[in-house]
């Protein structure tokens, strides 16, 4: 049996950890082979392949990014796109698929799988949003980075008495926010999930610089504040649909001067997140979800995603995930007492 491997959308930690166990288990298990699509859909699109096999797989385990590329394509908005990843997988005699995916990229797999191509998903997001699995690799790493640059920011913002905003990534979902946010004890932690009063924010930070304490306030990219707020001239709709609002962080830090009168400064984590050698939690992860990816090909169970739940790999529909975010419980956020508007 012969196997193509793609890795679509935004990358993270831990994707090439899943290329190597997919290659290495296929490969030494069940005598599989395999090759790669370069940069997501769009090496299914234009034939674009690459060699995968044990050789190109050795000393990846560590390595952040994916050795096969990325790209935010979706398929299903180009034309005669199953015939065209139909005739990619035929000149290469390839059986199956293991698409490897956040929410857009498994999404298009879902349609795909209802179209006839064997395929089987992997979820991957550092945000942490892919519904059906309890996590998703590249998250515990963006946490753990977030986390750090929080307990750095604690010296500065108190050495200087300023309120220290920190944008961390997180588009539909604060979980990125909500975690390296408890773990690095920020002051106020504000998430999609729930819109925030900016009043209240400025309130709490007052009241933080009366106890002599210099505040640290954790935004996802995402967060917003209350209706009539905010004048949303940053405001921009990707090519998914979805609105984007550029400087979350930058906004609160004007406000939170002009408001309190007290010095604040943002900083923008960014792609920093996303970067570098995954967390061994990850690596593990992503190795599981790459042996169970195999396992499912081997049985034929296409049209599943292979998915955490508890400290199980189980394997669901694809189509329980589409067009499903899965954000932050609201008893969650509440459960810490953290800020919220
Ligand atoms: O989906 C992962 C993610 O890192 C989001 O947190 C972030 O909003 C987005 O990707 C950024 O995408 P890009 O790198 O394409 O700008």
């Amino acid at each position: 049996m012969k196997i193509a491997v793609l890795t679509g959308g935004g990358d993270c930690p831990g994707l090439n950890a899943v290329i190597r166990s997919v290659v290495r288990k296929g490969t030494q298990d069940y005598g599989f082979t395999f090759v790669g699509l370069r940069d997501g859909w769009l090496g299914a699109l234009h034939d674009s392949v690459l060699p995968l096999g044990i050789a190109e797989v050795r000393g990846i385990l560590p390595r952040g990014g994916t050795i096969l590329g990325s790209s935010r394509t979706n398929p299903l908005k180009h034309d005669d796109a199953v015939r065209r990843i139909r005739d990619t997988l035929d000149a290469h005699q390839v059986d199956a698929l293991i698409v490897i995916g956040g929410e857009d990229t498994l999404g298009a797999a879902t349609e795909l799988s209802r179209q006839g191509i064997k395929l089987v998903g992997v979820p991957k997001t550092i945000d942490n949003d892919v519904a059906g699995t309890d996590y998703t690799f590249g998250f515990d790493t963006a946490v753990g980075i977030a986390t750090e640059a929080i307990d750095r920011l604690h010296t500065t913002a108190e050495s200087h008495m300023r309120t220290l905003v920190v944008e961390v990534m997180g588009r539909h979902s604060g979980w990125i926010a909500l975690h390296a946010g408890v773990a690095g004890g920020a002051n106020v932690i504000l998430v999609p999930e729930r819109p925030f009063d900016i009043d209240q924010v400025c309130a709490w930070v007052k009241s933080r610089f009366e106890i002599n304490y210099a505040p640290i306030v954790v935004a996802a990219e995402g967060a917003v504040p209350k209706e009539g707020q905010m004048i949303l001239k940053d405001r921009s709709v990707d090519e998914y649909g979805h609105v984007r609002l550029s400087g979350i962080g930058e906004w609160l830090a004007q406000e939170i001067e002009g408001r309190t009168g007290t010095e604040a400064r943002t900083t923008v984590l960014g792609h920093v997140q996303r970067g570098g050698t995954p967390s061994a939690f990850d690596r593990w992860l992503a190795t599981r979800y790459g042996l169970h990816a195999v396992d499912a090909v081997k049985d034929g169970d296409f049209g599943t995603m292979v998915a955490l739940r508890g400290t199980d790999i189980v394997r669901i529909p694809l189509d329980e995930t589409r067009g499903r975010t899965k954000v932050v419980d609201p008893s969650l956020y509440d459960e810490f007492g953290v800020f919220f508007g």
